[in-house]
């Protein structure tokens, strides 16, 4: 067990506790910080004794490369080993944010970092204490998600307590992130880029700055049981939460229609249930649900507030802790009402995916 130390920064960053912070990731240990997607367990991404320590934490093969955090340009120079003209298009357009870029590595960035591939993801972040701590430092930090292999990626400070505490050397809880899911990985050692994992950074984002842009066609389907990815870290179990999750997508109604009846078979059954929809469904389904579940049993259906089907953003930022949320409540099956692959909507469904292993219905 190590001892950890959990810097509060809920309200306010603290310069003091942030050199703290700081010396602990220059001394090759772990720390737990805050990016605006999800949290990420740092350490010094040239520190092999150090990267271990961060799939150790993790639980996490180490097959599965690490993506490096820095904050100026000059770090990046130090880290790969060729820019193709249009990266700097890209780089001016979305750093600091939520973009991850997969560059040819340079000799001197370890295979621990890159799971022993010759390339190497690098991304630059907005969070004023991912950004803060990094430039204290004054060292690359690579940092996966900060949860526990296969849990959700944590957006809360304190789902990191739950799963790290112990594990590693520092957490920063800088309190809750603004986007709530990973990051856009965009191979960029081709002509044409290419994303490798969907995130708030869209293709047509990317394309608007470009020209054009790919889609690694093992997510294009956004089906589970697609063959391994070009990004390794697709192809393990991910996000999945104990309850069972299926999604349906489609026309609303009909969408809504069969949420009710699998809610109602398994609350028939004695199960809990969950149901991860837009406020507009829940009223709708709400009604139904009266309608044929007593009281005693509705009090087994739990519902997630996804926000207005008009903000998707907000499921966005919802959908990790939700998923968490669901095994606190001790939901035996979640149904998610799915979202159109259009904007943010490639991302959520990309995770409801996985964490639905590949139990998605159009109906
Ligand atoms: O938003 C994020 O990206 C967060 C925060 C902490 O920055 N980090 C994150 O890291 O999500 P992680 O390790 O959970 O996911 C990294 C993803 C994995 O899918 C991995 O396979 C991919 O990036 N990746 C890393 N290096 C790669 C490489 N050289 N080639 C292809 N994919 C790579
Ligand atoms: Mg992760």
């Amino acid at each position: 067990m190590k001892q950890t130390r959990v810097f509060d920064m809920k309200t306010a960053l603290d310069r003091g506790q942030l050199s703290e912070a700081a010396e602990l990731l220059k001394a090759g240990k772990t720390v737990a910080f805050p990016t605006e997607t999800v949290y990420g367990l740092g350490a010094y991404a040239l520190d092999e004794t150090a990267l271990s320590a961060i799939y150790e934490a993790k639980g996490r093969p180490s097959d599965n490369p690490l993506i490096v955090h820095i904050v100026e340009m000059a770090m990046l120079d130090d880290l790969i080993a060729e820019k193709k003209p249009y990266v700097d298009r890209l780089i001016e357009a979305f750093w600091p944010g939520p973009l991850t870029l997969v560059f040819k590595k340079k000799s001197n960035v370890p295979l621990k970092v890159t799971g022993g591939l010759d390339t190497v993801a690098i991304r630059m972040p907005a969070h004023p204490i991912a950004k803060a701590l990094i430039e204290t430092a004054g060292i690359p930090v690579a940092a996966p998600s900060a949860n526990l292999s296969g849990k959700p990626s944590p957006t809360v400070g304190k789902y990191v307590v739950e799963d790290l505490m112990g594990r590693v050397d520092g957490i920063v809880d800088g309190g809750d992130v603004s986007y709530g899911l990973e990051s856009t990985v965009l191979d960029v050692t081709g002509e044409t880029p290419m994303i490798l994992r969907p995130g708030k950074v869209t293709q047509k984002d990317i394309a608007s700055v470009v020209g054009s842009c790919d889609v690694d066609p093992a997510i294009a389907s956004n089906s589970a049981s697609v063959a391994v990815a070009k990004s390794p870290g697709m192809k393990y179990r991910h996000y999945a939460p104990e309850a069972q999750v299926t999604v349906f997508t489609g026309d609303t109604v009909k969408v809504l229609a069969e949420i009710e009846r699998r809610v109602i078979e398994s609350v028939n059954a004695g199960h809990t249930v969950g149901v991860m929809a837009f406020e507009q469904d829940w009223a709708f389904l709400s009604k139904l649900l009266e309608r044929s579940l007593g009281d005693s049993e509705r009090e087994r259906v739990h519902f997630y507030n996804e926000g207005s089907a008009k903000a998707p953003e907000v499921f966005a930022q919802h959908l990790f802790k939700h998923l968490r949320e669901a095994d606190e409540d001790g939901c035996d099956e979640l149904y998610v009402r799915g979202v159109s692959e259009e904007g943010i909507g490639s991302a959520i469904m990309n995770r409801l995916s996985k964490a639905s292993e590949g139990r998605v219905f159009k109906i």
